[in-house]
């Protein structure tokens, strides 16, 4: 390390956003003094941050709110994973060059020991190279969080439909691929030809609705977007010699909902009897004013229907689980990366003053695969 840092530029929050689209002026970088060099303690090692993990849920601890996790304080750093390099060390576990990942937040530099869950990250798994970005990505929470919603939350199986909401994202791709891995047939849903193009060319689902061939205004708007999905499923059966085996034929028997408002109503108007539905996501209320919107069809009659096709619907949260489950889903996800049979598309915005726009941009849909935030251009 060229000199000891003094201090490390950090991400904060002004002001907490109950509601509605959060704006770049609601955030600013603040200097935060670092733990000088003589003032270390044993173990401690000082990581130099290269990527932040940029992720949906960073939006719900803006509101001040607490759910399954506190809000951010006003008064720390905002963010969350990130990975980087040890470049100072008084820990023999953590040596300087060791690559590491953890909740480092929007910092550029931390002071680590064995706090923030650092992980020190393999650069080889089954002999195949993994860039450190794969971490926080396919190999790190999106991979997880799949592999949980797939088959600890739902159970699915050899034959079954499914559909997949926000298909071209970080997690979506995931569950595309291993759910095609599982023997399922897969119908994604995506924003825009480039991305539903993704999700069959390189993805391998069997089918695809670009939910934006419809105008969000067309009062009819649901009910067009499952004519599109009913479409897709039919297509893709037919396609995987499955309409006749099929328990519900032109329906699906699981959603991987990522995504919920009009797009998941259209889905549920699919869902043949049984069908399951691990709920993971709802990215299209996160930043509604006045918060989340109704459903068109009241809840009571959405209550029936769940009742009368005996659906199966569960949110979740990838912390939710074990260490066993972990080291699960961890050896099929790298087994099944290292043999090439995963992709895992990246969107690196460069910059550490950019990583509020990189945040803001999941929400117009400008990312194709996993949102990183590359701290500096030179790494
Ligand atoms: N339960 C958990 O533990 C857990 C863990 C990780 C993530 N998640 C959730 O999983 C979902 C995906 O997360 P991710 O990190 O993989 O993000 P991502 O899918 O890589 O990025 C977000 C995508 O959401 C889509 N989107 C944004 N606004 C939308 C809207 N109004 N309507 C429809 N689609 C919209 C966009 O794709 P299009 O261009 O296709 O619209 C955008 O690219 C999110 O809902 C997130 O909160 C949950």
């Amino acid at each position: 390390m060229s000199s000891y840092p003094t201090e490390s530029k950090a991400w904060f929050l002004k002001r907490h956003i109950r509601t509605g689209m959060p704006k770049p002026e609601d955030f600013e970088i603040r200097p935060l003094p670092l733990t000088s060099q003589g003032d270390l303690k044993e173990n401690d090692f000082v990581v130099k941050v290269q990527y932040f993990s940029i992720d949906p849920y960073y939006r719900g601890r803006m509101t001040g709110v607490v759910t399954y996790i506190d809000p951010f304080s006003l008064d720390a750093p905002i963010g969350g994973a990130g990975a980087g390099e040890v470049v100072y060390s008084k820990n023999a576990d953590f040596p300087v060059g060791a690559s590491v990942s953890g909740f480092f937040m929007f910092q550029e530099y931390v002071v680590g020991n064995n706090n923030r869950g650092i992980k020190i990250v393999p650069g080889k798994v089954g002999g195949a190279e993994i860039p450190l970005t794969k971490s926080l990505g396919i190999l790190g929470t999106n991979g997880f969080t799949a592999y949980f919603g797939l088959h600890f939350v739902s159970k699915i199986q050899k034959g079954m439909t499914c559909v997949i909401s926000g298909a071209a994202g970080g997690v979506g791709s995931a569950a595309v691929q291993l759910c095609k891995a599982a023997g399922c047939t897969v119908i994604g849903i995506a924003g825009g030809t480039t991305k539903c193009d993704y999700v069959v060319d390189t993805l391998k689902a069997d089918a695809v609705v670009n939910y934006k061939q419809v105008d969000r205004n067309d009062e009819k708007y649901v009910a067009k977007l499952t004519v599109l999905l009913k479409e897709a499923i039919a297509t893709a059966q037919a396609a995987n010699g499955e309409s006749k085996e099929a328990k519900t034929p032109g329906k699906a028997d699981f959603f991987f909902e990522n995504v919920g408002g009009p797009v998941s109503e259209a889905v549920y108007n699919v869902l043949g009897t049984f069908a399951q539905v691990s709920v993971c996501g709802l990215i299209s209320q996160y930043n509604l004013e006045g918060g989340p919107q109704p459903m068109q069809m009241n809840s009571n009659a959405f209550l029936v229907r769940m009742l009368t096709n005996r659906w199966r619907i569960q949110g979740f949260v990838v912390s939710d689980f074990t260490p066993q489950q972990y080291g699960e889903a961890f050896t099929a996800l790298a087994t099944a990366y290292s043999k090439g049979e995963l992709e895992a598309a990246e969107n690196v915005v460069v910059g550490f003053e950019h990583t509020i726009t990189a945040f803001l941009d999941l929400f117009t849909g400008a990312n194709l695969g996993k949102q990183l935030l590359q701290v500096n251009a030179k790494l």
